[in-house]
């Protein structure tokens, strides 16, 4: 498995414990920035993992702010993008099964770390169930061509 990530200066620490998370588990993952504590604006990185996803290279992606807001609002102004920001594991879990989301948003002035990891790993395995969810996914994607 490969993931995307991104974060910034608001999501850094929780973007590196998440990287280091997914790495122990033998994900590959792709860190897109920010690299420092430095105060960087948000849609910059949305946008990296945001294009990346949407390209298909890695097919999933993490982004990490302040309180997920800002990199949620972003991301899903590229084209191709459906992010969920999600703060407990019930969301993560219907965001996978429900929405096929293939950017998870996360808050690192929001969440605990140990809560992060749980969301993290429920969206990582959760399933796209298709059928009637699938053919409001088109639609919304319809929106999204339509823009
Ligand atoms: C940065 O201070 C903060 O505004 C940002 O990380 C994020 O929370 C925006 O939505």
């Amino acid at each position: 498995m490969k993931i995307a990530i991104g974060s910034d200066h608001g999501g850094f620490h929780l973007k590196e414990h998440v990287k280091k998370y997914l790495q122990a588990q033998s994900v590959e993952v792709l860190d897109f920035g920010t690299f420092t504590e430095a105060s960087v604006d948000y849609p910059d990185f949305a946008e990296k993992v945001g294009r990346a996803v949407a390209a298909g290279d890695p097919k999933r992606g993490i982004l990490i702010c302040g309180t997920g807001i800002g990199v949620s609002i972003a991301a899903n102004k590229v084209h191709g993008i459906r992010a969920a920001l999600c703060a407990d594991v019930f969301s993560a879990l219907m965001s996978r099964e429900h929405n096929d989301a293939n950017i998870l948003c996360l808050g690192e002035r929001t969440l605990g770390f140990g809560h992060a990891e749980m969301i993290v790993d429920t969206w990582l395995h959760g399933v796209f169930q298709g059928g009637r969810h699938a053919a409001r996914t088109e639609k919304v994607m319809k929106l999204d061509k339509a823009r």
